[in-house]
């Protein structure tokens, strides 16, 4: 087990909805280990997203605190990869400049940056599709797009929110394969949201269940299996159903906050 990189305190997030206010939530405290992938899963609405952007410092905690590397996180720094789940790729530049982007805002030459960026991009399997245009590929080479480009410029950590989500199953078992074969090279430290139990067995060497909102950890299920996982082997269904167990509590729960809040 590698050490904490990322440590979440006691942290609690609160958004102003017009008049109200959401407790997104109430009292995280995780330690993420260095080299390791983790999977956030949980209820829709329990806060995951949330949690991946303060981590990334695109937001900050209403109370308590998360530091990376034993400092608190101020802001959004090239330490921290964000792969989104809608690829939010530059549609006016090609796949080249899309990986480039960020290289060059951090003060890398331009030849220093394309040498780096086609590395990456043949890491993704997309060599050749340099100077496509964004609307002209697949989803799943996108989100291979929005991996490279988080990539590139080596973070220490890597954060994914649901980045398979839009794809369809084939390509998303594909894409599942790629990444752990991305991360085989790699060894990055990675926190991965998603709403899948599959998925996450499949990925994760922790699988952190979240609590309905507002979001707490529910428990955590270390997953111990070699690489590349056969989705049907015993163990495999064995780890599916401890996290299956977790959740159905919280989603159960979920349902009846929408139903009180007249929302179903
Ligand atoms: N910027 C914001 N302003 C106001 N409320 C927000 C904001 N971001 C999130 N929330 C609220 O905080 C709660 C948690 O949202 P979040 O997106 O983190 O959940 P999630 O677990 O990622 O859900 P999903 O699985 O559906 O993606 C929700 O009730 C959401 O409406
Ligand atoms: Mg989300």
């Amino acid at each position: 087990m590698g050490k904490a990189i990322i440590e979440v305190q006691d942290v609690h997030k609160v958004f102003d909805q017009g008049a109200a206010q959401v407790e997104a939530l109430g009292g995280v405290t995780l330690d993420i280990h260095e080299g390791e992938f983790t999977v956030l899963i949980g209820p829709s609405g329990c806060g995951k997203s949330t949690l991946l952007y303060l981590m990334a410092g695109f937001e900050q905690p209403t109370a308590g605190r998360i530091l990376l590397d034993g400092r608190e996180i101020a802001g959004p720094g090239p330490d921290r990869g964000f792969v989104f789940q809608d690829y939010a790729l530059f549609p006016w530049k090609t796949v080249l400049g899309n990986v480039m982007f960020g290289l060059i805002h951090n003060g890398w030459s331009k030849s220093e940056a394309q040498r780096v960026a086609q590395e990456y991009i043949n890491l993704v399997h997309l060599g050749g599709f340099e100077n496509a245009y964004p609307h002209t590929l697949s989803g799943g080479m996108k989100q291979r797009v929005g991996i490279a480009r988080a990539l590139a410029y080596n973070p220490k950590v890597l954060l994914m929110d649901e980045p398979f989500g839009a794809l369809d199953a084939q390509t998303r078992k594909h894409m599942q394969r790629e990444l752990v074969d991305i991360w085989d090279k790699t060894h990055k430290t990675v926190v991965f949201v998603t709403h899948s139990v599959i998925e996450a067995v499949f990925l994760a060497d922790r699988i952190v269940v979240m609590t309905a909102r507002p979001g707490t950890v529910k428990g955590i299920v270390d997953v111990d299996m070699a690489r590349p996982r056969d989705y049907t082997g015993e163990a495999f269904l064995a780890v599916r159903r401890r996290v299956l167990n977790l959740l159905e509590e919280e989603v159960e729960k979920e349902i009846r906050l929408q139903e009180q809040a007249g929302e179903v």
